[in-house]
């Protein structure tokens, strides 16, 4: 008999996928959950797989590795997908991939399945990696197939005796994590309309906010933050206690429409409280430490680090290469960020590092000064010499000019 390893949300479409694997493949479905950080009862999800018909459930937590190994080495390169988006959602789907493999490795199955439909981007994410890690496994994406409406997919669980989840009755589709969350469909598919405040679940609206600001101090360690507010704290807590802070502020809430590998351009609402306030602050840390040079290679390097997370492609030479780049320029990104939180906004307001290359000497125009003046005037003739050597062989183009200039030759 055939045998499945499915990744298993909990959700609707993956409730049914249960069932209809299991009749269409004559197979025996092996549910998979993982724990990132989606703060779900994870004990129930397995119950569900379980009464939707699947032979075994497992739950993996995968909290720390995600943290570490996905969402640390994407914060380090300052990557956000077209300028904003963290990818939460697209940082979690290799490691999601990456499970899926060795699960059915160990299970000995030939095939591994998962409930992404054909219009987004996680099939590819999905798809790919697991085709990266092992090219002999298939990959059977039930929603990509079956052609039913939600409606229709409602009818076949009740059919089977398959217990539908409550989250049905919102009309939107999420993703959540530690790292962030997603929300789409809806009301939301108008890039128009303001997104109504209660799809918000980790940000307060401005109105519900404090009416004082919140002063935080980020401490990093060779990019890697380490410390809030002089308290030092392990990864997952210090990405806990930041969102919280930074989402009862109403920071961290992003709306965009974002270009999907597929083509589409979708309109997308995030919350990402914890990885709006870290990337803001890592960058600016980098930028302190790092020379004009370094800077814009990193920036530059940084927009091609998100397209490919974003594209899907984590498992690949390209994605460890600018790792190895990135890992390179941390060496010296070490020290603290001051940021101030206010209603929905996020400001830094100082920074500091042992390695930082603000030098206040060069910098002042106080009393203390050591920029040597004296050089400038040399160095801008030499840097303003191609300028001045284009304008002195200028062709006649201003009419005025060409009569001055040219002898003979023009009639006006
Ligand atoms: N547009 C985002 C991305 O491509 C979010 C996708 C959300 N996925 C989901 N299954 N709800 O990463």
């Amino acid at each position: 008999m055939e045998r499945i390893v499915l990744a298993y949300s909990g959700g609707l479409d993956t409730s049914v996928a249960i069932p209809w694997l299991a009749e269409k493949y004559g197979a025996q479905i092996i549910a998979v959950t993982m724990d990132l950080g989606q703060g779900k009862e994870l004990e129930e999800v397995r119950d569900r797989a379980l009464a939707a018909g699947a032979v075994r459930a497992h739950v993996l937590d995968l909290r720390e590795e995600f943290a570490r190994e996905y969402v640390l080495p994407a914060l380090k390169a300052d990557a956000l997908y077209e300028d904003r988006y963290p990818m939460a959602t697209a940082l979690s789907r290799p490691l999601i991939a990456r499970k899926l493999v060795e699960i059915a490795e160990i299970e000995q199955t030939s095939a591994v399945a998962h409930g992404c439909t054909g219009k987004g981007n996680d099939q590819v994410r999905l798809d790919v990696t697991v085709r990266a890690l092992n090219p002999h496994l298939k990959v059977i994406a039930p929603a990509r197939i079956w052609g039913m409406t939600r409606a229709d997919e409602i009818e076949y669980a009740r059919a089977r005796g398959v217990p539908v989840p409550a989250t049905v009755e919102t009309p939107y589709s999420t993703d959540t994590n530690l790292w962030g969350r997603s929300i789409e469909c809806g009301a939301l598919e108008d890039p128009w309309q303001e997104p109504p405040e209660n799809i918000y679940a980790e940000t307060k609206s401005a109105a519900e906010c404090p009416d004082h600001p919140a002063y935080i101090e980020l401490g990093f360690s060779r990019g890697v933050p380490t410390v809030i507010n002089g308290v030092p704290m392990p990864l997952l807590d210090l990405i806990a206690s930041l969102g919280m802070i930074a989402g009862a502020h109403g920071v961290g809430r992003i709306d965009m429409v974002e270009n999907r590998l597929v083509g589409i351009k979708s309109r997308e609402i995030y919350e990402a409280p914890a990885a709006v306030v870290l990337h803001a602050a890592h960058k600016e840390l980098q930028k302190l430490v790092t020379t004009r040079d370094l800077d814009r290679l990193a920036r530059f390097l940084s927009v091609q680090y998100a397209d490919l997370v974003y594209n899907g492609l984590w498992v690949t030479p390209a994605r460890e290469a600018l790792d190895a780049f990135m890992e390179k320029v941390q060496e010296r990104v070490t020290g603290t960020v001051r940021l101030r939180l206010f209603k929905g906004d996020s400001r830094i307001i100082g920074r500091q590092s042992p390695f930082a290359l603000y030098d206040h000497g060069l910098a002042t125009y106080d009393a203390g000064d050591t920029f040597d003046r004296s050089a400038a005037e040399g160095f801008i003739k030499i840097f303003g010499l191609p300028v001045e050597l284009s304008a002195r062989k200028a062709p006649n183009v201003d009419s005025r000019q060409s009569t001055v200039v040219s002898h003979g030759g023009v009639v006006r």
